[in-house]
């Protein structure tokens, strides 16, 4: 039997170039790093000890976002100036692996990736108390938290990179959990009040009348990123009302009894299957609320999914929400993503929570 952490751990490292996580090297749209991505995968990696890893992934964010400082100040100074902001302006959601931007049509304003990070480096730096790292980022963090203060409120892609128009809980809870985080190892960085405005906005404007959060302002659906409001985020505490709302209807409308969890239930991309991440991810909160009998089945559904090498996809698609676009993607694209970094990165999440 392979030795899925071990394997795990060994793919990671293998597609990791100089700090920079590629999501997918074997899937052509995906040789590149994206913040959320590796947030993910670097907060794995250190929970199963790889520490080194996972602080170079750190670094190298830091890295690329400094080197762009010019480009945000110019979109500062154009806000400042009341002039309209073009596509081009925003920092991208991925990188080429050496931090170059890519110049292609992929969306690319999306500003969850940018919570993540600074999440996971806080999470990084007070578990390891590594102030060497700090007083590297820190600029970096500025920069990142100048960005997102400026923007927030601003429809932008969401996680999977659709709905450019709207604001998205699950972005929100991302820039909430970035900045109480920088908050809690640093005064005086995020602007005073700016994570509560952030939390009320959420709380007044996407609470859909049956009580859950909704997918976006103006769609009552729900999406299993909305797990991110309490794990990690904490937009909103485990009990809390609005959450446990939510959650009833994530697994209600997008777990498949005995299997994965969807994205959300009009998903098209590939069919729409079921996302191990985002199993893994269910599994999590089931652990945060003291519910292991929960957790475990969908860690063993997670673990199944992997092929005999031990690669995880992104996806499975043995019971797809919309046969009918499977082909089409594979036509586009090529079969789906698959070893995909973020769910190695969730799996030894997951893995390392579960001896505990
Ligand atoms: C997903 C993103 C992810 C990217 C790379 C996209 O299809 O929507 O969330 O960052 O793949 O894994």
């Amino acid at each position: 039997m392979i030795d899925l952490q071990q394997r795990s751990i060994e793919i990671i490292k293998g597609w990791q170039f100089d700090g920079a996580y590629a999501a997918c090297l074997s899937f052509s749209q995906y040789g590149y790093s994206w913040l959320r991505d590796g947030a993910w995968i670097a907060h794995g990696m250190a929970a199963v000890g790889q520490t080194a890893s996972a602080r170079a992934f750190y670094q190298w964010g830091a890295r690329t976002l400094w080197r762009y400082r010019a480009k945000v100040d110019s979109l500062l100074a154009k806000l400042a100036r009341g002039e309209a902001l073009l596509e081009s302006d925003y920092l991208p959601t991925r990188f080429k692996l050496d931090g170059d931007i890519n110049q292609d049509d992929w969306p690319n304003f999306q500003l969850d990736g940018y919570g993540a990070w600074l999440w996971g480096l806080v999470q990084f730096v007070q578990a390891h108390d590594d102030q060497a790292l700090w007083a590297e980022t820190r600029p970096a963090v500025r920069l990142t938290v100048e960005y997102l203060a400026a923007l927030w409120q601003s429809p932008n892609y969401d996680s999977w990179e659709e709905h450019r128009d709207h604001v998205h809980p699950s972005t929100l809870a991302a820039l909430y959990g970035g900045f109480r985080a920088v908050e809690s190892q640093e005064a005086g960085i995020v602007p005073a009040g700016l994570a509560d405005l952030i939390r009320d906005f959420v709380l007044t404007r996407a609470v859909a009348p049956a009580g859950h959060v909704m997918k976006y302002l103006g769609n009552e659906a729900v999406d299993a990123n909305l797990l991110w409001l309490a794990v990690p985020y904490r937009l909103l505490e485990l009990d809390d009302p609005r959450f446990q709302a939510t959650l009833t209807k994530i697994e209600r409308d997008i777990h498949r009894p005995g299997g994965g969890v969807y994205r959300y239930r009009k998903d098209t991309y590939y069919g729409g299957g079921e996302w191990l991440l985002l199993t893994l991810w269910l599994a999590w909160v089931y652990l945060e609320r003291r519910q292991p009998e929960r957790a475990r089945p969908l860690f063993a559904w997670a673990e199944a999914q992997a092929t005999p090498t031990g690669e995880m996809p992104e996806q499975v698609g043995d019971h797809v929400l919309d046969p009918s676009m499977v082909d089409y993607w594979i036509n586009r694209w090529g079969t789906s993503a698959s070893p995909l970094l973020w769910s190695h990165g969730m799996y030894l999440l997951l893995k390392s929570k579960l001896k505990d």
